[in-house]
Formats: structure tokens, sequence, C-alpha cells
């Protein structure tokens, strides 16, 4: 969807022509006497318009408005939470008739991050899939807004959080298109296809490695779960430079299983098809990828995304089997289904090469991650209680929420083997928690923290799709790094970065 911001006031947006026009009306008093503005008081004051955020009034043709439709939304407080209840209501009731062009007005003044939260779910509530359905079907059920005017009292004072909203809307479309592709339709070959096109963004760059490439740095873990697919396996490095060369970088590792049988130990069939979400965290790191190619923050950022498949053959990896991992620690693959931290520990151990000033890796590692916080928080696991802030306060701008849980070294004690240094699974118990012990031992230095969005990253039923999360939290996260109000620690000190500076990562961070 295009979207454009103008001045507008209730009066001037009423005068515009389009499809729907949708009101966002606070609680506070209305000013205005133009005749829209009138006809909103006077609805609010007959209580046909509660100012509780998500109420609806729907008008028809009045006289006083260019567009057929009318949509009062109730915002409440114009709190962006309330904005964005009231927006995806307003869109999910305008949407139902096919509308082209939507102008969307607040009626009340609103600031960078009430815009901010209007693109967000205008774009939430209006996003269609359409890549693997005929002509036909999207010509009755596909029918998509294609253009969306979001009119302010001062366009100027919000232009800059306009921008940033629409780049990142445009990177959580881009995680939601390779999130909700079938397996069929979304290789490892194919989600490196897309990560390539990304580098032809400004100051982004993509190179991908193969099998060859991957048994070479000796990725054993990351091949051996790609052992026993058809599909070559693919490890993307995406690199964006916005900051000085010699600034250390963010890297981003996505867990890119393009679908997930469970290997040998086989998943139950029920939901199987889910499973083809199970590159999520790659969508993401692709879709940040895009929304930094079009914000361009001073900021130097790397991608990295371990793809392939978990699949069985006969020569797909076995219960028992002992593989070595690039770090040196040999691993036990107790089960074949916890393939998500066998491919990224093998990421993590490549991340050193940058002397990253912060790793965030980002899965859909367990179900039980699921079962602890359910669809509505990602998990969030760090030892580094500065990045844990700056990660919580992003998740609560963006309203792309985690919650961070323990990784006390207790819950490491079944991850001990008798045949390895380490096991990949322990037992049912703190199932999430575990496995981010599992990946700690591969991030030992550097800042690392662990986002488990096994349970954001889709939806499950009737609404079955990709969110896209966590993009809007991953994107704020590095805005604010890039502007320096991150709650992260900064870069460590010139000294510190000398003496922990290697030639590998002058030359890494030279390239990049
Ligand atoms: N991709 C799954 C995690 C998953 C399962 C995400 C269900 C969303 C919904 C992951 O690879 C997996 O299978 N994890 C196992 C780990 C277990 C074998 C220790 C799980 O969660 O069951
Ligand atoms: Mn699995
Ligand atoms: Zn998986």
């Amino acid at each position: 969807m295009d979207f454009q911001l103008k001045t507008l006031t209730v009066a001037r947006a009423a005068a515009e022509k389009s499809d729907v026009l949708i009101v966002l009306v606070g609680s506070a008093p209305i000013g205005a006497k133009d005749p829209l503005s009138a006809r909103i008081a006077s609805a609010r004051k007959a209580g046909d318009l509660p100012d509780k955020a998500g109420k609806l009034l729907a008008l028809y043709h009045p006289d006083e408005v260019a567009a057929s439709r009318v949509v009062l939304a109730a915002i409440g407080d114009g709190k962006p939470e309330s904005v964005r209840t009231g927006v995806l209501a307003a869109v999910n009731a305008a949407k139902a008739q096919g509308p082209k062009r939507v102008v969307m007005v607040f009626a009340h003044e609103a600031d960078g991050a009430a815009v901010a939260s209007a693109v967000a779910a205008a774009a939430d509530a209006s996003y269609v899939y359409t890549t693997t359905k005929s002509k036909a079907s999207n010509g009755e059920g596909g029918r998509s807004i294609r253009q969306l005017v979001l009119g302010v009292a001062d366009a100027a004072a919000v232009t800059q959080a306009f921008g940033e909203a629409r780049a990142t809307v445009s990177g959580i479309e881009l995680a939601k298109e390779w999130g909700n592709r079938p397996g069929n339709h979304c290789t490892p070959t194919l989600l490196a296809d897309a990560a390539k096109e990304l580098g032809r963004l400004p100051r982004i760059k993509c190179e991908v490695l193969g099998p060859k490439d991957v048994q070479k740095l000796g990725m054993g873990s990351f091949a051996a779960v790609a052992q026993g697919s058809a599909e070559p396996l693919r490890f993307i490095v995406l690199r964006y430079q916005g900051g000085p060369k010699d600034q250390a970088p963010v890297v981003l590792v996505g867990k890119g299983i393009t679908f997930d049988t469970g290997g040998v130990s086989l998943k139950p069939a029920a939901e199987m098809d889910e499973m083809k979400f199970d590159m999520c965290g790659a969508a993401s790191v692709l879709g940040t990828f895009r929304a930094l190619g079009e914000i361009q923050p001073a900021i130097n950022v790397v991608g990295l995304v371990p793809a392939c498949e978990n699949m069985n053959d006969g020569r797909a990896l076995k219960p028992g089997d002992v593989v070595t991992s690039m770090s040196g620690q040999t691993i036990e693959v107790l089960n074949t289904d916890a393939e998500g931290r066998l491919i990224l520990c093998d990421a993590l151990t490549y991340a050193k090469r940058y002397e990253p000033a912060a790793v965030i890796d980002i899965a859909t590692l367990t179900g039980a991650c699921v079962v602890a916080l359910g669809g509505v928080r990602s998990g969030l696991f760090t030892s580094d209680d500065a990045l844990a802030a700056a990660l919580q306060a992003a998740g609560e701008a963006s309203q792309d929420r985690c919650w961070r849980l323990p990784l006390d070294d207790e819950y490491a004690e079944g991850l001990k083997s008798n045949f390895a240094d380490v096991a990949n699974v322990a037992g049912r118990a703190g199932g999430a928690i575990t496995a981010a012990k599992f990946l700690q031992r591969f991030a030992g230095d550097f800042a690392w923290a662990h986002l488990d969005i096994a349970g954001t990253a889709w939806k499950s039923g009737a609404a079955k799709g990709a969110t896209g999360r966590p993009v809007g939290l991953l994107v704020n996260y590095l805005m604010a790094r890039a502007r320096g109000t991150s709650a992260a620690a900064p870069s460590p000190s010139k000294s510190a970065r000398k003496t922990g500076s290697s030639a590998a990562a002058r030359k890494a961070r030279s390239v990049q």
C-alpha cells in the first residue's frame, strides 16, 4: 500500500476525494466548528460514539463529505496503543467494501508515536497475501487498499516518524511475505535470492555461502541439519553500513528453517504445515534490512541467516549422532527436532569475527516458549541488563513486546552428555530456557540476546499468517542505538576495542 502524509484538518479531509474517510476521534473536546466536526461532536454528545478506543460509528453519504462513506473511530486517550486499537477496528470495518483510496485524519493533534502507530495498524489491517493464490481468487477476495492518506494537523512535525513507520511497514510486509510462503515457494535458495535483492538497496551488501563454504568453515552442526534435505543449504550474510567503517556492528542472526518436519524425531501430522513459518526469524532479519535500507540510519548492522530444511531421508541426522560445531564443541543430537539451536550455534560462532557491539538472534525456537508466553510477548533471554533494557524498551515503543526470562546456570544441568561436550536437548521442563542455555554456550565473547518468537511470529486458526514480528522491535532498537538514546551499552571504548581487535575482525569490518 502507498502511504502518504498530508497536513489536513477534519474540514479539509472532508473535501478530499476518497472511497472512505476515517476520522480518528480522541476523548478531548472537539474545537473545530466545520460541519463534519460539529456532527462528530453531536454524535459524541448523544453517546453514539463512546470514547473507548475501537468504538466505531459509520456515516453514509453525509452532505458535507466528498467520500461516500465515513467511519468515525474512537482512539480514547490518543496513546499509541489506543490509536492502534482504533485504527485496526476502523480499517477492518472499512475494507469490507474494497476501498482503493482511504483518507484517515486525526481529529486532534497527533505526535510522532501516534502517527507511527496509525501507520503500523493500518498496514496490519489491510495486508493481503496473494503470492500463491490464482489471479481469479485475488480478484474477488484479495481487494486491497491502494493508497492511504494520513491527515495530521502539522505534517512537517511528524515527517520523520512517518517515514520511519512507513519503512518499518515495508520491512514487516517483507517478513510476512516470506513467512507466509509455503516451503516449496520458500526454499533456502529462494530466501537467499530475496536477501540478494536487498543488496540492491543503498548501503546494503549481500553475500551467500553454499554447502562447500559452510563445510570449509567447519559448521558441522548446521551442515548436519541440512544433510537430510534435497535442497542445498544457504548461509546468508547481509551488511548494512550506515556508520563509520570501524564502528562495531550489531549482528542479527535469524533462524532460517524453511520447513521443519522434525527430522527422524518426526513431528505429529496435525498442524505440521505451520512449520513453514520456521524461518520467521530469518524473515525478520530480511525485513529489518529492508527498513534500514529505506531509513538509512547511522549505524552498522550485519545479518546472518543459516537457511535449510529439516527433513528426513537416508542421509538424515539420527538421534544419538555427535556433530562438531564451528566452535569446536561437540554436540550429541538427542532429538533431531531441536534443530534450530544446531544451526544457530554455528552462526553465533561466525558472528564473532565482526567483534560485534551486540548479537541478537531471533528464532521460532521452542514450543515451550508458546506455552510460557502465548502469542502476546516474545521470549527475551540475555545476561546483559543494558541490552535487555534496550530491547524491552524497543518492544514497548513499537508495540512488539517481549518478556525477559531467566538464564540461571542450573537450567543447563540437563544438557550434559556422556558422549559429547553438550546435548542438544534437556528434559521437558523449562524448554525455552534450556534452549537459550544451549545457545549461550556459543555466545561467550560478546553481548548477546536471544528472542524466541515461536509464539509471536505467526497466528494460527482462521487468521493463520505471519505477523512480521519482531521487525518493529528490531528497527526500533536499531534506531534508538543510531540516535544514541539506547539504554544499551555504547560500543566499547577505543582502547578496549584495540586490545580485543583481531586482524580477522578488522578485515571483516573493513569489507562491511
Ligand atoms: N520450530 C520448532 C519450535 C516450534 C514448535 C515453534 C511449535 C512453534 C510451534 C523447533 O524446531 C522445535 O521443534 N522445538 C522442539 C524442541 C524440543 C525437541 C526440545 C519443541 O519445541 O518441541
Ligand atoms: Mn524442530
Ligand atoms: Zn524448528
